[in-house]
């Protein structure tokens, strides 16, 4: 049977993934998005110039690629118009590489408005939303509300908007303080339906089977990370979708024997963006220095991301939860200057010691650390295993010990070249 493959961000999102798609699309003729939405901001750096890609998948670059917008992606029109506008006047081809699933929901304008209401009124217990209407939307699909990509094409459409936008007036009502205008955005956001009209629309999942059938290549492309999961993440500070790998059953309309290679993505470091538990956060000048070097702030939003080592224990819940095949490790680079770097393998709660991902995440966790020694060299310009200082492999080799995974591509710097292919 032939398989998709998978890439998957294995910590808080924000580990790599779109400089690992566009690695990896040379050997792949289709990448498909299955999950989440604008909130994901995925980086591209190559021949000099940087792209970040929210909706579009990111092997949109590649001469005769096609990319899918999944059935369990949700879409903001305005977006995804601007993100195509962008990359046409950068030169790039993207209307007759892209093709979008009639089945995938939309973001209404007032999906934001809740997204933000919502997250007003929870004050300082609030998620760290991106504000891109994520929650709301996977509320209407799952509530049996939503409008889908196939809509746009129906007589009745706008009449259905009309119901929708109503039904959250009456929502956003209920949030006295709460005030807004969409006025502007919704003018913009019925420009975004046109151009949407315009693309490829398509029963994505009776596609993309055909096409494993004929043998074409495909890679699904995850957003998020496996701890953003609304499922096994540290809910409620979570995303509003599976970000897992069984995302891509969903997300596509893949059977689950179909799945191939599942490349799981992690940072050498820790970082997580927004609210929520982070066992291995660091407020000193460790964390700053991840931060500074590792230019830790949101592609998405601009915040500051938040630091820590890494965190095994959650990695091997992820690896667990996955069936991660393969490892990627990102931005070992940003770790060239530390004399000793920690790795948390255990969570201490009281007289316990804890080495798997318990259900209460709270402050009362103490992670309990290893430690290796830096290799306190510049290992930005390493492009073969061979030339990587002992150290470095020392602690690769653990990671792969402590996992039961190879550890299969190395990154060392945001350029496409950096990246070393054991
Ligand atoms: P994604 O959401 O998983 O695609 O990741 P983001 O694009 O949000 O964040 C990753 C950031 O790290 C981007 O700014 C990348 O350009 C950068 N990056 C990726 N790999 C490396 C690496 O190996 N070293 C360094 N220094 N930066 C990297
Ligand atoms: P990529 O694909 C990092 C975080 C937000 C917030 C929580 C919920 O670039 O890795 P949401 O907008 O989904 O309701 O926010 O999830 N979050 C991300 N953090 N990378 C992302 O995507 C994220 N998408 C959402 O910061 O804590
Ligand atoms: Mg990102």
């Amino acid at each position: 049977m032939k398989k998709i493959d998978v890439v998957l961000g294995m910590q808080w999102g924000d580990e790599g993934k779109g400089k690992v798609v566009d690695v990896l699309t040379p050997g792949y003729e289709v990448v498909a998005r299955f999950q989440g939405g604008p909130n994901a901001g995925h980086t591209l750096i190559f021949d000099g110039d940087k792209y970040v890609l929210h909706t579009i998948p990111s092997g949109i670059f590649r001469d005769g690629s096609t990319n899918v917008i999944g059935n369990g992606v949700v879409i903001d029109p305005v977006i995804l118009a601007g993100e195509i506008a962008k990359l046409e006047t950068a030169g790039v081809e993207v209307r007759s590489k892209l093709v979008v699933s009639k089945r995938a929901h939309l973001i209404l304008p007032t999906h934001r408005m809740l997204d933000a209401a919502s997250e007003a009124a929870k004050g300082a217990s609030k998620i760290g939303s991106t504000l891109k209407g994520i929650g709301p939307t996977y509320m209407d699909k799952t509530g049996r509300n939503g409008l889908r990509v196939g809509d746009i094409v129906s007589p009745h459409f706008m009449e259905r908007y009309g119901a929708l936008k109503h039904k959250h007036e009456g929502l956003l009502s209920q949030y006295k303080d709460f005030k807004y205008d969409i006025a502007e955005y919704e003018a913009e956001w019925m420009k975004g339906i046109a151009t949407l009209r315009s693309l490829r629309l398509i029963e994505s999942e009776v596609e993309v089977n055909a096409m494993l059938d004929r043998g074409v290549k495909m890679l699904a492309e995850g957003a998020q990370g496996s701890m953003l999961d609304v499922d096994f993440g540290t809910y409620p500070f979570v995303t509003s979708s599976t970000t897992l790998c069984a995302g891509v059953c969903t997300g596509l309309g893949v059977a689950p024997r179909r799945i191939g290679e599942v490349y799981g993505i992690f940072k050498a470091y820790c970082t997580r963006v927004g609210s929520g538990p982070f066992p291995t956060e660091l407020f000193d000048d460790d964390g700053q220095k991840m931060r500074d070097v590792g230019a830790e702030y949101g592609s998405t939003t601009g915040r500051p991301r938040r630091c820590g080592w890494l965190d095994m224990v959650a990695l091997k819940y992820a690896v667990m939860m996955n069936g991660t095949t393969k490892l990627i490790m990102m931005k070992g680079d940003v770790l060239n200057d530390f004399d000793t770097i920690r790795v948390c393998v255990g969570y201490k709660v009281g007289s316990e010691e804890l080495t798997y991902f318990p259900f209460e995440t709270n402050e009362d966790i103490t992670p309990v650390y290893k430690e290796f020694a830096g290799w306190r060299t510049d290992i930005g310009g390493v492009r073969k295993w061979e030339d990587f200082p002992a150290e470095f492999k020392t602690y690769v080799e653990y990671i792969e010990q402590a996992t039961g995974v190879p550890v299969s591509i190395i990154s060392v710097g945001p350029d496409r070249e950096e990246t070393v292919i054991r």
